[in-house]
């Protein structure tokens, strides 16, 4: 109590990051926000490509929140359908709005494998609901997970992301408290090797393969052609289902999610991240006969719950960003961004001889300074994890801001313009020289 009193006390004089860590244990409200040499980043204002700090710094944002404001940051056209929509309806503890049908409606019409849809608040809680939903269909306990992807906090996942070199091949959960049996329940493969996929597949009963059709969480981590075609090919010999989480691709890469570019048709789904271009929504779709089994239908068995799912303003913020996905070519603009900046940076590192691998796809990219292939993760246990995160580090001297941790990927939005690029490559550029002294 006394602690609180004399912070209070003191609350004038100290700075917010104090005030923070005071009352927050480490200061931020995730675990991927306790970034070493971030501890003080106050986020004070955002506007389009860029956001301004708590000392009023401006940088141009190309990290985004891990990627969902596709159109930028305060979309005026989402801010509005947000604002309407919540000055109109803030129930949804009961019912259906039509805000929702509309959105489900959307989610039905460009994503190929959704016959039908249901909303949540975030990415994990769709990719519990969708292993949940496995298990329940096939009788089965067990699930695939690949080596570098992620698909959130809860035990059936959260493992086996930017693992050490010497638990690659084991499970590597990333949290104490974990129920082994569900970590148990969970086989790690490397990404890419349909081979390791078989063998899993026919030695154990699988309920689902859970995969990212590019494992954005380690970058950019492109499939082999017949990679994600022999994922579908072997849950329909064994009895599996696939789950193509599109929670970092769906909307970014297409409206239809990576799914409509490679042609590959899961049994499920799960979204999030830019399809509400900031706002808090998921979805889980798939298969009409799979999600008939949730408990929204009285009296049907796999228990499907969330006090906020649905909530008006975040569909609003989700139809909105869908509506201007499909009627400006968003797409097209981001992808060229994100081409242009892929070859120069490219070039621009190949004229300063050092050694760089520029990966990504459409809006996304990432520089691993490294040589050799990268078609799995293990191969990134090459890249020189210090220039990586110092790099990113000078480069907020130069008013770029990339995520300074290791792997991370950086993106382009519908706000950012060739002048961002130009930026973006003088302040690599610039860092470059100046950690090298050159
Ligand atoms: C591919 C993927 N799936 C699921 C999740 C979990 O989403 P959320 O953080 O909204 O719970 C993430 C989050 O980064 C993700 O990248």
């Amino acid at each position: 109590m006394f602690r609180y009193i004399a912070h209070a006390l003191l609350r004038e004089e100290l700075s917010l990051a104090d005030r923070a860590q005071a009352v927050m244990p480490g200061g931020v409200n995730s675990g991927q926000r306790g970034i070493p040499g971030l501890e003080r980043l106050i986020i004070a204002g955002t506007d389009g490509a860029t956001f301004t700090d708590g000392d009023g710094r401006t940088y141009v944002d190309f990290h985004a929140a891990f990627g969902p404001p596709i159109l930028g940051h305060n979309d005026p056209d989402v801010d509005r359908a947000v604002t309407e929509a919540i000055r109109t309806v803030d129930l949804m503890g009961v019912g259906v709005t039509e805000l929702e049908v509309g959105l489900a409606e959307r989610l039905v019409e460009h994503v190929p494998s959704v016959e039908t849809a249901l909303l949540t608040a975030t990415g994990s809680e769709a990719t519990f609901h969708a292993l949940r939903l496995a298990r329940a269909a096939t009788g089965r306990r067990r699930v695939v997970k690949f080596q570098g992807c992620y698909h959130g906090w809860h035990d059936a996942v959260a493992m086996n992301v930017i693992s050490p070199a010497e638990r690659i091949g084991d499970r590597d959960p990333m949290s104490t408290g974990m129920m082994p049996e569900t970590v148990e329940a969970t086989a790690v493969v490397a990404f890419n090797d349909l081979e390791a996929t078989e063998r899993e597949l026919s030695e154990r009963d699988v309920a689902a393969i859970i995969v990212e059709p590019i494992p954005h969480n380690i970058g950019a981590v492109l499939p082999d052609d017949g990679f994600l075609p022999g994922l579908r090919g072997l849950c329909d010999r064994y009895g599996t289902l696939l789950v193509m989480d599109e929670v970092i691709t769906g909307f970014r890469h297409a409206l239809g999610g990576y799914q409509s570019i490679c042609g590959v048709v899961p049994d499920l789904t799960t979204l999030g991240k830019a399809m509400g271009n900031g706002y808090p929504i998921g979805a889980l779709g798939g298969r009409a006969e799979l999600m008939d089994q949730f408990s929204t239908t009285p009296g049907h068995p796999v228990f499907f719950a969330g006090t906020y799912n649905g909530h008006p303003g975040c569909v609003a913020a989700a139809t909105a960003t869908i509506d201007k996905l499909a009627n400006e070519p968003v797409h097209e603009h981001v992808f060229a961004l994100g081409e242009r900046a892929r070859t120069e940076l490219a070039d621009l590192f190949r004229s300063l001889g050092q050694p760089a691998r520029v990966s990504g796809y459409g809006s996304v990219f990432v520089t691993y300074f490294m040589d050799g292939p990268v078609r799995e993760y293990a191969d990134l246990l090459a890249n020189d994890i210090e220039l990586f995160t110092s790099l990113r580090l000078a480069e907020m001297e130069h008013g770029v801001f990339e995520l300074p941790l290791n792997l991370k990927r950086s993106h382009f939005s519908y706000a950012h313009t060739d002048d961002h690029v130009d930026t973006l490559l003088g302040a690599t550029e610039a860092a470059w020289r100046e950690k090298k002294g050159s």
